[in-house]
């Protein structure tokens, strides 16, 4: 039976991974049982397991956060994949990793390709993109944007919780990406793994829009009126955010869609999953 290691694995992706392999002989580690910025305990424990997978969903998203500590930044989302890389290679592992759009500074006029220049402009995508580079050629390298699920905190959950607050839902207008639900990734990564895909590849769920437009969807799967959502400029934040995020991420996944392999779904049908899910959790 394939052995596989999922790092990160109590994060909003990482859950969703531990269910996609759960057929699979899964060890899933969160940060308690192995934090992957410490070499010795990643060689140890890669070494004891002979995984033939190891997918690394740990990683340190707090994109503000990291303005204020690069140096964290840095072990957490770049140093962390060399020792992976380096006990993955020693027992002939796959590796598969994921990375963000942040990897790019938004000022493209079209969708971005795996092999378009990068050019971070905030220390979590900086820390994100020396990851990248830590990389064997082997390994998968899955690009994803502006997730979202039924697990940890997200934007879904902050409209939920909002609209039943009857409070103002005001999104920015002037920052478009795509919008992917964490379970039709993990589900993608199933698949591109299973095939040992190599290399980068771009996985959301293809829809661009702005984080406006979204919450109107969120809204609308809520059953709230999408109309009482305000759209608002990046400039008029209160407080500003310290990161700086690319105002046109969109991913494109034409490279995705042209492998034999799972993709992510209808992002209507996404949203609706994700809000009944929040919703049956809340009223438990
Ligand atoms: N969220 C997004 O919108 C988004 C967009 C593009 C790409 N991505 C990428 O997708 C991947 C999964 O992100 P996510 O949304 O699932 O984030 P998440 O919910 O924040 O999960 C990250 C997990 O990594 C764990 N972690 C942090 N430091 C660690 C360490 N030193 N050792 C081991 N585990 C550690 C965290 O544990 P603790 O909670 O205990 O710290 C958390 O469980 C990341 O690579 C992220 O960069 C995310």
């Amino acid at each position: 039976m394939t052995r596989v290691l999922i790092t990160g694995a109590t994060g909003q992706v990482g859950r969703e991974l531990v269910e996609v392999f759960a057929d699979l002989e899964v060890t899933a580690l969160d940060r308690a049982h192995l934090d992957v910025t410490h070499r010795d305990d990643v060689l140890d424990v890669v070494r004891r397991l002979r995984p033939h997978v190891v997918v690394n969903a740990a990683a340190w998203t707090d994109v503000d956060g990291c303005e204020s500590d690069p140096e964290r930044a840095h072990r957490v989302n770049a140093e962390s994949v060399r020792w992976l890389t380096e006990a993955t290679r020693e027992v002939g592992g796959h590796l598969c990793h994921i990375s963000t759009d942040y990897v790019f500074d938004g000022t493209a006029r079209r969708p971005y390709r795996e092999d378009d220049a990068t050019n971070p402009r905030s220390v979590y995508g900086r820390s994100k993109l020396a990851g990248e580079l830590e990389l064997d050629p082997s390994a998968t390298l899955v690009r994803t944007s502006w997730v979202f699920g039924r697990y940890g905190s997200n934007v879904v959950g902050t409209v939920l919780r909002l609209l039943d607050a009857g409070a103002p839902l005001r999104f920015v207008d002037d920052q478009v990406g795509c919008p992917t639900e964490a379970y039709d990734l993990a589900l993608t990564i199933r698949g591109l793994v299973d095939a040992r895909h190599a290399g980068p590849v771009h996985v959301t769920n293809d829809e661009p829009m702005s984080w406006f437009g979204f919450v109107q969807r969120v809204a609308a799967a809520a059953g709230g009126d999408p109309e009482q959502v305000e759209p608002i400029q990046t400039a008029d934040l209160v407080p500003p955010r310290p990161a700086p995020r690319p105002p046109y991420s969109v991913l494109d996944g034409s490279l995705l869609h042209s492998l034999d392999t799972t993709a992510p779904g209808d992002l209507d049908r996404a949203i609706e999953r994700v809000v009944a899910a929040m919703r049956s959790t809340v009223k438990r």
